[in-house]
């Protein structure tokens, strides 16, 4: 309990240390600790106030607990802590590992090889892998961890096995990790479904810095337009950079085995540009090692990535950005940006202001920069009401084209249009024409007995590889979700066919849709679904995984346009991905696809101006390509999925818009606010740092003059650092390491070692880990320590930062009768001279409204600018609001003292989590409800609510240690 309070690694601590002059530890943090020990071993006696001054160590503290301790309530000994950390027998692993594997893929155990390629040979994909680790890690808890990073390099069964009876394997913290706490905040966003419209917005200068690749160290450019290419690399050359054309046929790392940068400008084709970037990144990835590395595309679609309202000339350039936003995410030591150049601007101005970007704009976040003669322009994703439903232009002779139509959240979508109207319907897809299911398979439903009976009825003379056999199963699968589909049409009432054709063949789509127009009737709809994936990592992904990616969603498009040229469509929605709009780990293709289809939608709503024409950039679906794998795994990092229903009932609603409104929108989970801008992708730490080690972030001495606001916040007579401020530069710690990102909450903030300041001035060191993505959000270890240089030094606080693309939502707070005023409280003078110890601007409650046993709610303002409080405030606004919540803690101190006799100082609190990027300006109502409250310690929850009473942000599992010792520091009266 000492080393988790005070930051001390456990090994450091002796019993015989005096805990005030060798550990440092003052009267609050003592009885915190023995709070904390109270609550752990309950039936231990109580070492009252009076009695901590007078244990001097720690030894002297057991002793006590231990001559006290009653015979009959020592506890018993726990089972858990007599048995071995591991021990578990090879045999028992293998053994586990193949039944869970088995479970988990439905391939019968004997199937199953040690030597098995787990990719190659039983095509188990990267999600189903971290489910088999993470059920065998439930089944084992003692066996050391697979990391996920190390999950790719574990190529057999037999190598995971290895590697968990290994001794050199770190051992798990399953069993380590029982340690009694809230549990986690959920960083899941409330709302299942939500719409953002992306709009261009013109910005200011934002970064700094130069690019500077090592000495002898060349960017490469791609550019097959000569003027183009000559501005380009004139404006690189007079920047003083080396600088190297390349044409197609170069061999990168023989040529240009240095490669710093290479800068890819469009036109070039998608698959060209995909080469490229596979090409190169093991050479950009090398030179960042050595100072900095580059890699940028350059499309020329309207200087705003298409948004911005005109037509396109070649939307398929849309796809460079999906790329490099992929890019961004998978290389997070390389400068990634996309950038999109108004194709009017000459080339020499354009080609300077390309520049401009690598040597002055280097620093700048934002993955997605559009360039024009007005300005740097970023994507901001702005959310918009979900549009109402209105009727649709479709009758019961239309006709309803559905790519991909029969399986998968294609088919529930058309399923639920068709409730609506009642058209015809055809459906596309590669599948074979469906036939009846035979008697062995009909009343099946489990994965595993459904491959059983595979390998008996199909499979009868020769053992299948299990690839063959999961092939045949997913072919039996489709055949069945085609079937139900066609009969729910069915039991509509509405006239379905199915179309067996791979979209990618133009031929065969205008030779189906013939077909069609005289089979169903005239065209007036189409929905293009069809997609595939195959993610892998933009090195590991083979050419034709690409093409096949990019040309079932491009391709297939295009053959569809084409054959459709002379339809007079109404409608075309195009299935896209919020991939496309963020990239995603593993999805260059898919991204790229996406974009190209995005722009594609911009494109054909000119084209077609009476058609209403979206393409709609999904989250993730509950169905679908979401397998009950990922859904699992999307569930355990929080992310939601979007209800079959909830995106049904969208795709309608955007039907129903009108045609020239958002052609290109995103719908799903997470929510982000109006004015949350996107920065386009993900932004990354020019040098990356890996998760648990702590960098410094800031440096910085502090004194009373330099920092006014101290002189409001003294205790014992000197001026202290409010936990407040404090949790303000753990935040400033992750945000400066990691720039672009939105702060979203700080979970686990515990204040270790106060930071109190003598004549003297202090140096305080903000540290940031690395960062981890967890879902949907990103979390950095920071810490503040001390200025000492050697070592660690001490550290007075740390937490874990909560970082996102984008705000969530706030979720709704119930008034439960919080704003009900308590008649007779004291004032707010009397509370400010008698109870608090808080100097002029530090007075920040304006009104106490309630104050009951069970919490309290009062009026806040916020903070001044940060200039008024520091001299040299590390921003120009705050990322929290500091007298907000220095406020809040004030509120304990209140309640503690009106409800408990005591006052109250904080000790930590489990999560915070903040829905907008700055407090207003007119103040805030901060409720606080009451959690626990023992006669050392209240345990509360905060919340802090606009005029409206909107959220804000809230504070869960406040802890403050009370102790009548505080009277003293603060100065005030024993109540
Ligand atoms: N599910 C999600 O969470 C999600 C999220 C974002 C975007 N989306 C998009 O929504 C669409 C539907 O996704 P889903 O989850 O329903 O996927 P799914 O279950 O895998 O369905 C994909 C459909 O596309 C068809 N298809 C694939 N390649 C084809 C080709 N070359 N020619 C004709 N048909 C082809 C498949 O039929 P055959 O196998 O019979 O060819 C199948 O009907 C996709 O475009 C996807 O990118 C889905």
């Amino acid at each position: 309990i000492v080393s988790r309070l005070t930051g001390y690694p456990e090994e450091m601590l002796g019993l015989e240390m005096d805990i005030e002059a060798d550990l440092g530890i003052d009267s609050i943090k003592r009885v915190e600790i023995l709070s904390a020990l109270e609550e752990h071993l309950p039936h231990l006696p109580k070492v009252t106030p009076d009695m901590v001054g007078t244990l001097k160590t720690l030894g002297q503290i057991c002793d006590y607990l231990c001559a006290h301790v009653a015979p009959a309530s020592a506890p018993p000994p726990s089972p858990v802590a007599a048995m071995p950390a591991t021990g578990v027998a090879p045999s028992e692993i293998t053994q586990a590992l193949v039944g869970i594997v088995s479970r988990l893929t439905g391939y019968p155990e004997e199937m199953l090889g040690l030597e098995m390629d787990i990719e190659g040979d039983l095509g188990i994909d990267s999600i189903k892998r971290v489910e088999i680790l993470s059920a065998l890690e439930e089944h084992l808890p003692h066996l050391p961890k697979v990391t996920p990073d190390m999950v790719g390099t574990l190529k057999t069964l037999g190598q995971i096995c290895d590697y968990l009876c290994s001794s050199h394997a770190p051992q798990s913290e399953a069993n380590l990790s029982a340690a009694p706490g809230l549990p986690a905040m959920n960083t899941s966003f409330d709302h299942p479904i939500a719409r953002y419209e992306v709009l261009p917005r013109l910005f200011a200068q934002s970064g700094k810095g130069r690019f500077n690749p090592a000495r002898g160290y060349p960017i490469g450019v791609i550019c097959q337009d000569a003027i183009w290419a000559k501005a380009i690399v004139t404006a690189l050359t007079d920047a003083s950079y080396d600088v190297k054309l390349l044409n197609e046929t170069a061999e990168l790392s023989s040529t240009v085995p240095n490669l710093a940068g290479l800068v890819m400008c469009a036109p070039m084709a998608p698959a060209e540009a995909f080469e490229w970037a596979q090409r190169s990144a093991p050479l950009l990835l090398e030179s960042a090692g050595h100072g900095h590395a580059l890699f940028y595309t350059v499309s020329r679609l309207d200087g705003a990535f298409g948004l911005n309202g005109g037509p396109l000339e070649n939307p398929q350039q849309g796809a460079l950005a999906g790329l490099t936003k992929t890019a961004a995410i998978e290389w997070p030591s390389v400068h990634c940006r996309a950038v999109d150049v108004d194709p009017q601007w000459p080339a020499a101005s354009a080609a300077q202001a390309l520049v401009t970007e690598i040597t002055q704009h280097y620093d700048d976040p934002c993955v997605e920069v559009g360039l024009g003669s007005e300005g740097r322009t970023s994507l901001q994703m702005a959310i918009t009401e979900l549009p109402a439903t209105t009727s649709l232009e479709l009758s019961s002779t239309d006709v309803i084209v559905a790519a991909g139509g029969a399986r998968g959240v294609t088919a529930a979508a058309v399923l639920a249009l068709t409730e609506t109207v009642r058209c015809s319907v055809a459906l596309l897809g590669r599948s074979p024409q469906p036939q009846d299911e035979p008697a062995w398979l009909a009343p099946l439903c489990d994965e595993a007995q459904i491959k059983q009976a595979i390998l008996q009825h199909v499979f009868k003379e020769r053992a299948p590889s299990p690839k063959a056999l999961e092939k045949a199963y997913r072919q039996w699968m489709s055949n069945r979700e085609i079937l139900r589909t066609l009969d729910a049409f069915a039991q509509q009432g509405v006239r379905a066919r199915y179309y067996p054709l791979d979209i990618r063949n133009a031929q065969a789509v205008a030779a189906t849709l013939a077909i069609v127009r005289e089979e169903l009737g005239p065209v007036k709809a189409l929905i293009h679904g069809a997609g595939v994936l195959e993610d892998r990592l933009i090195i590991d992904k083979q050419i034709d995984q690409f093409q096949t990616v990019y040309n079932t969603k491009v391709q297939g498009l295009l053959s569809l346009i084409e054959a459709m040229r002379e339809d007079d469509l109404r409608y075309m929605v195009l299935f896209s991905s919020i991939s496309a709009r963020m990239g995603n780990k593993g999805q260059a293709d898919y991204a790229m696809a996406n974009e190209a289809l995005n722009k594609l939608a911009t494109q054909e709503s000119f084209q077609r101006p009476g058609c209403k024409v979206v393409s709609i950039n999904w989250g993730p679906w509950d169905g679908g390509m979401v397998t009950p794998s990922l859904k699992r795994a999307f569930e355990n990092s929080g992310v939601q999925l979007i209800p079959i229903p909830s995106g049904a009932a969208a795709m309608i609603a955007e039907m129903g818009q009108p045609p020239s409104k958002s052609v290109e929108v995103v719908i799903g989970a997470p929510l982000p606010l109006a004015n949350t801008v996107n920065t386009g992708g993900t932004p990354k730490a020019h040098e990356p740092v890996a998760a648990d080690v702590m960098v410094q972030a800031v440096r910085r001495e502090i004194d009373a003059g330099r920092c006014p606001v101290l002189q409001s916040h003294c205790l014992d007579g000197r001026p202290v650092v409010p936990l407040a401020l404090i949790t303000e530069w753990l935040a400033h710690s992750a945000l400066h390491a990691n720039p672009g990102l939105v702060l979203h909450g700080i979970d686990g903030l515990r204040l270790l070692k106060g930071i109190a300041l003598d004549q003297n001035k202090k140096v305080i060191r903000l540290m940031a880990g690395g960062i981890k993505r967890n879902g949907q959000v990103y979390e950095v270890d920071v810490e503040v320590r001390d200025g000492s240089q050697n070592g660690a030094g001490t550290v007075h606080s740390k937490a874990k930062a909560i970082l996102a693309d984008y705000l969530p939502a706030a979720p709704h707070f119930d008034e439960n009768g919080h704003f009900k005023p308590t008649p007779g409280l004291p004032s707010l003078k009397d509370i400010y001279s008698r109870i608090l110890f808080h100097g002029d601007a530090l007075k920040g409650i304006e009104k106490i409204v309630r104050l009951s046993k069970s919490g309290m709610t009062a009026q806040i303002r916020c903070a001044p600018a940060p200039e008024s409080w520091l001299h040299d405030p590390m921003r120009s606004r705050w990322i929290a609001d500091p007298l907000v919540l220095d406020c809040a803690f004030q509120m304990a101190i209140i309640w503690c003292h009106e409800q408990q006799g005591l006052v109250s100082l904080p000790s930590y609190a489990h999560s915070y989590r903040q829905y907008r990027d700055r407090f207003p300006a007119d103040g805030v109502t901060a409720v606080l409800e009451v959690v626990k409250a023992t006669d050392r310690k209240m345990v509360a929850d905060f919340t802090f609510l606009d005029q409206k009473k909107a959220v804000i942000a809230c504070m869960t599992g406040y802890e403050a240690v009370m102790d009548p010792g505080l009277f003293k520091a603060f100065g005030v009266k024993a109540a």
